[in-house]
C-alpha cells in the first residue's frame, strides 16, 4: 500500500531514501570503548583469525559487487591476499581451501541457494567461514563459524539498494577486525576510519537532497539502446552494479567495465551519443588513479561519447570533459562506493519507472533465489 512505501511510488525509492539511517544501524555500537571491533557472534578465536592466510569472499548478485569492493579494502588493510567469487561458480572448480582459509560469504537474504551450497562446501573444506547478512537467523549465518548482521532493516524491493550499502560497512568493518586482531591496525587507525564511516550518513543525506538532476538526466537517456559504465579501483565494481541495477529495473542494454580495458575492445562499442557513465576516483591521495581516468572520459568522448560523470565534489579538471557532471561528497578512496553508487540506484529506478515499469518487481526476478 501507498502508507507502507512511506509516500513514495515505490519501496526501492524508500529504501533508497533510507539509506543514511541503514548505514548509521550498521555501525552502532561495532566499536567497544577499548577501541576493538566487534561482531555479533563469533564461533572462532582470534588465533583462528591470525591464522588466516588466504580470504576468499562469495556471494551472488548485487552481494557479489560489494565483495569485489571489498577486497580493495581487506587486501590495502590486512595484507592478506583475498579473492572474490561468484558462488555458482566457487564450489564447482574445486578450490584450493583449508582451515587457514577465511571464507566471507555475503547475502542479504541469508537463504540465496548459490551461496549457501558455496558456503557448505568450504565448511567440508574446513575452511573458516564467516557472514554478513541482514536476515537474524537465516540459513546462512545459522551455519557459519561468526557473523556480522547488516542493520539495514528488511528490503522489499527486488533490487538490493539499502542491504548494498550496509555489506560494504560491514565488510570494512570485517577488514579493520581482522587487521587489528593481526596487529596491523592499532585502535586509533580503526577509530580514524570508523569515524570516517560514521560520516557517511550525513553525506549520503546530503547527496540524496540534491539528486534532482539524475531524476532529469533519466527522463533524457531512458530512450537509450545502450549504457556503458567505466571506472577503476573500487569505482570499476561501482561501474559493474550501475550497469546490473539498469539490466533488472529498466531491462537496457547495459555493461560495466575497468576503463583500462576500454581500449582493449568495450571502446569499439561506443557510438556518437552512447552514454557512458565515468566513476571518477578521488583526485586526493590517488592523483594516477584520478588522471586516468580522466583520459579515458576524454577517449570515449573523442569517439562521440555522451559522458555522464561522477566525481568528487571540488574537483574541476572533470568539468570539460563531461557532458553531465554528478557531484558526491569527499569520501576516501576506498569507502567512495558508498556515495558513488546511489546515484546510479537513483538512475536506474527513475529510467524504469519512465518506461513504465514495475520498478519493485521487475520480470523475471526474485527478491531471494533459493534454487540453483
Ligand atoms: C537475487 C536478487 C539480487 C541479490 C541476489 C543475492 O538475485 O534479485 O538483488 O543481489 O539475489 O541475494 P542475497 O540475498 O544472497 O544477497
Amino acid at each position: 500500500s501507498a502508507a507502507e512505501k512511506g509516500g513514495y511510488d515505490w519501496f526501492m525509492l524508500k529504501e533508497i531514501e533510507e539509506q543514511p539511517q541503514a548505514v548509521a544501524d550498521t555501525l552502532l555500537g561495532r566499536l567497544t570503548d577499548s577501541g576493538e571491533i566487534m561482531l555479533d557472534e563469533v564461533r572462532l578465536s582470534d588465533q583462528d583469525l591470525r591464522d588466516v592466510d588466504k580470504i576468499f569472499i562469495v556471494a551472488c548478485g548485487t552481494a557479489y559487487h560489494s565483495g569485489l569492493v571489498a577486497k580493495y579494502a581487506i587486501e590495502h588493510w590486512t595484507r592478506i591476499p583475498c579473492e572474490v567469487e561468484l558462488a555458482s561458480e566457487f564450489r564447482y572448480r574445486d578450490p584450493v581451501l583449508d582451515r587457514s582459509t577465511l571464507i566471507v560469504v555475503i547475502s542479504q537474504s541469508g537463504e540465496t541457494m548459490d551461496t549457501l551450497m558455496a558456503l557448505r562446501h568450504a565448511k567440508e573444506q574446513k575452511a573458516r567461514v564467516l557472514a554478513i547478512c541482514n536476515t537474524n537467523g537465516s540459513t546462512i549465518p545459522r551455519e557459519s563459524d561468526a557473523v556480522l548482521y547488516t542493520h539495514g532493516g528488511p528490503e522489499i524491493a527486488v533490487a538490493s539498494t539499502k542491504a548494498f550499502l550496509t555489506q560494504l560497512v560491514a565488510c570494512y568493518l570485517i577488514g579493520l577486525h581482522l587487521a587489528q586482531v593481526r596487529g596491523i591496525k592499532f585502535a586509533d587507525e580503526v577509530a580514524a576510519v570508523v569515524d570516517q564511516l560514521h560520516q557517511m550518513p550525513g553525506k549520503l543525506r546530503e547527496l540524496l537532497s540534491r539528486i534532482e538532476p539524475v531524476r532529469e538526466l533519466a527522463r533524457q537517456i531512458k530512450s537509450e539502446p545502450t549504457v556503458l559504465f567505466i571506472g577503476r579501483h573500487v569505482g570499476y565494481p561501482v561501474a559493474l552494479e550501475g550497469a546490473l541495477k539498469l539490466k533488472e529495473l529498466a531491462y537496457m542494454h547495459a555493461e560495466g567495465f575497468a576503463a583500462g580495458e576500454l581500449k582493449h575492445g568495450p571502446i569499439a562499442l561506443i557510438d556518437k551519443g552512447t552514454p557512458v557513465i565515468c566513476i571518477v576516483p578521488s583526485p586526493v591521495g590517488r592523483g594516477v588513479l584520478h588522471d586516468k581516468v580522466v583520459s579515458n572520459i576524454q577517449e570515449v568522448r573523442a569517439r562521440g561519447a555522451r559522458t555522464i560523470v561522477i566525481a568528487e565534489e571540488g574537483d574541476e579538471s572533470v568539468v570539460r570533459y563531461a557532458d553531465d557532471l554528478i557531484y558526491v561528497p569527499r569520501t576516501p578512496t576506498l569507502l567512495a562506493p558508498l556515495v558513488t553508487t546511489v546515484p546510479l540506484q537513483v538512475l536506474a529506478a527513475e529510467i524504469a519507472a519512465a518506461r513504465g515499469h514495475d520498478v519493485d518487481q521487475p520480470r523475471n526476478l526474485a527478491k531471494s533465489v533459493t534454487v540453483e
